[in-house]
C-alpha cells in the first residue's frame, strides 16, 4: 500500500523514518550477535582444549557431556610442582609380585625423574615366598630410586624421619590416577590439622556405601558357563580390559547372588546385565535381600571392580569423587595415605589397632588423649585388589589380568 502514497504523505514520511530506524536496529543486533558468536567460539575452544580453565563446561549445554562439580580438581587439573625442600618417600608393603608388577608402572610415573613427586620408593616385604622375594630383588636392581626395607614391620616406623613426607601405598594397589599421589600430598601440605590424608580408595572403608550407589555400582553378574568363554564365540581375547567388549550376561531369569556364592570356574568374567532393578547383583542383593551377601564378600568386591573398569573406559570416574571428607563416621581405608614422619608414632598406634577388613578408626583416641583428624581426599582415585576376603573368590575372576592389560596399554613406560 505504501507505494501508492505520495512522498509528502505524512504516513509515508513516518514509514521512511521507521525503516531507517530499523536498519540501525539490525546493525546493532548484528554486531551483538557477532560478539556473542565470537565469545562462544572462544569459550568452546577453551572448553575443548583445557576445561579446567573454566568454572563450568559450556560444551555440556550443547552436547551431552557429564560434568563433575569437582572437574577442576581431577582430570585436566594443573600440574602440581614438587614443593621445594620436601623429601617425599613412598612406603610399599609388598605381598604378591603379580600385583606389585602392576603397581610398579604407576610408581615409575610418580618418580621425580619422570616429573612425579616421589624421591624414593621403599618396599617392605610381608611375605616369605622365595620366588616373590627374588622378583622384588630383581625389580629394585633396575631402578635406582627403589629400595627394600631391612625391617619386617608393616610400616617400618623406625625408618621414618620427622621432616620427610611419606606416602604409604599398599603393594596390592592396581590402579592410580595420574594426580592421585599429587593431590593427597598437596592436601597434606595445605591441611595442618590432619594426621593423615587418605586417597579415594574405591569402595573401601567409609566409601563403601558411597561407591555402592546406583549409577556408581553397575549391574554385573558372573558368567556361569565356561563354554561361553570360547574366544571364537565372543571375540574377546584374554588381555583385553575394555568393558565395552564384554557380551551381555545370559543366564536363568531367576538367578540371584546369594550369601557365600561360590566362584563358577577359574578365570571367569563378570558380564553386564541388560535389565536393571531386579536386585540380583551382589550389591543390590546385599542391601535389599535378607539372603544376600554381606558387603565384605568377594562377589560385592568383584562387582565394584568390574563397575570401576567400566567407568574407567567410559571416562566417568567422576562419579566416585568428592572434594574432602574430614573424619568420616566410619573407618578410613589404610590402603593409601600421606603423612609427615613426625606423626609416624601416632600412626603406628592407629595402624596397630585396625582389624583386617575394617580400616582405620576415626573415633580413635591417641595415648596422649588427643583425637587426631583423618581426611579423605576424594579427588584422586585408587583401586586396591584385595583378594583376602574369601579364599578363591576374587582370584577366580580375570580382574587382575584386566588391570594388568590396562596398565600395559596406558601406564607402563615402553623402555622397561
Ligand atoms: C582437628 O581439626 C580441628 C579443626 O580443624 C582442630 O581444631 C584440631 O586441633 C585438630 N586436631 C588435632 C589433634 O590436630
Amino acid at each position: 500500500m505504501g507505494s501508492l502514497r505520495g512522498a509528502d504523505d505524512v504516513e509515508t514520511i513516518g514509514e521512511q523514518f521507521e525503516s531507517r530506524l530499523f536498519r540501525k536496529h539490525y546493525l546493532i543486533k548484528g554486531l551483538l550477535w557477532a560478539v556473542l558468536l565470537y565469545g562462544s567460539l572462544v569459550l568452546s575452544i577453551i572448553a575443548y582444549c583445557n576445561p579446567a580453565l573454566l568454572p563450568f563446561n559450556p560444551l555440556s549445554y550443547v552436547f551431552n557431556i557429564e560434568v563433575s562439580p569437582f572437574f577442576a580438581f581431577s582430570q585436566g587439573s594443573e600440574y602440581f610442582p614438587k614443593p621445594h625442600g620436601v623429601r617425599i618417600v613412598a612406603l610399599v608393603p609388598f605381598h604378591y609380585h603379580e600385583r606389585t608388577a602392576i603397581l610398579d608402572c604407576y610408581l615409575q610415573n610418580n618418580l621425580v625423574q619422570n616429573r612425579g613427586l616421589l624421591d624414593q620408593v621403599v618396599f617392605i616385604p610381608q611375605t616369605d615366598d622365595a620366588f616373590s622375594l627374588q622378583w622384588l630383588d630383581a625389580l629394585v636392581q633396575k631402578t635406582p630410586e627403589y629400595a627394600i626395607s631391612v625391617g619386617e614391620d608393616d610400616m617400618d616406623w623406625k625408618f621414618t624421619q620427622a621432616n620427610v613426607l611419606y606416602v604409604r601405598i599398599d603393594g596390592d594397589v592396581v590402579f592410580l590416577e595420574d594426580h592421585t599421589i599429587p593431590t593427597i600430598v598437596k592436601t597434606r601440605l595445605e591441611d595442618p590439622d590432619s594426621l593423615m590424608i587418605s586417597a579415594n580408595v574405591m569402595s573401601e572403608g567409609a566409601l563403601s556405601s558411597l561407591h555402592s550407589h546406583h549409577g556408581v555400582a553397575l549391574p554385573y553378574l558372573p558368567e556361569l558357563d565356561e563354554a561361553d568363554q570360547d574366544p571364537q564365540t565372543n571375540g574377546q581375547s584374554h588381555s583385553d580390559w575394555h568393558a565395552s567388549n564384554l557380551p551381555l550376561w545370559n543366564g536363568p531369569a531367576a538367578f540371584v547372588i546369594e550369601k557365600e556364592f561360590r566362584p563358577p570356574f577359574q578365570g571367569h568374567r563378570w558380564l553386564p546385565v541388560a535389565e536393571e532393578g531386579l536386585d540380583r547383583d551382589p550389591i543390590a542383593s546385599a542391601m535389599r535381600r535378607e539372603t544376600g551377601p554381606s558387603l565384605q564378600e568377594w562377589t560385592v568386591s568383584a562387582q565394584h571392580h568390574y563397575s570401576f573398569l567400566d567407568h574407567l573406559e567410559s571416562n566417568t570416574l567422576s562419579r566416585y569423587k568428592f572434594p574432602l571428607w574430614k573424619n568420616p563416621p566410619e573407618a578410613v581405608s589404610s590402603t593409601l595415605g600421606c603423612f609427615w614422619g613426625k606423626d609416624a608414632a601416632a600412626l603406628r598406634e592407629l595402624y596397630g589397632q585396625q582389624t583386617a577388613s575394617e580400616g582405620l578408626s576415626t573415633i580413635w583416641t591417641a595415648s596422649d588423649g588427643s583425637h587426631p583428624n583423618i581426611t579423605i581426599d576424594g579427588k584422586g582415585l585408587a583401586s586396591h585388589y584385595s583378594a583376602e576376603m574369601a579364599v578363591a573368590g576374587l582370584d577366580s575372576t580375570d580382574l587382575l589380568e584386566r588391570y594388568h592389560a590396562y596398565a600395559q596399554e596406558n601406564v607402563c613406560r615402553p623402555t622397561r
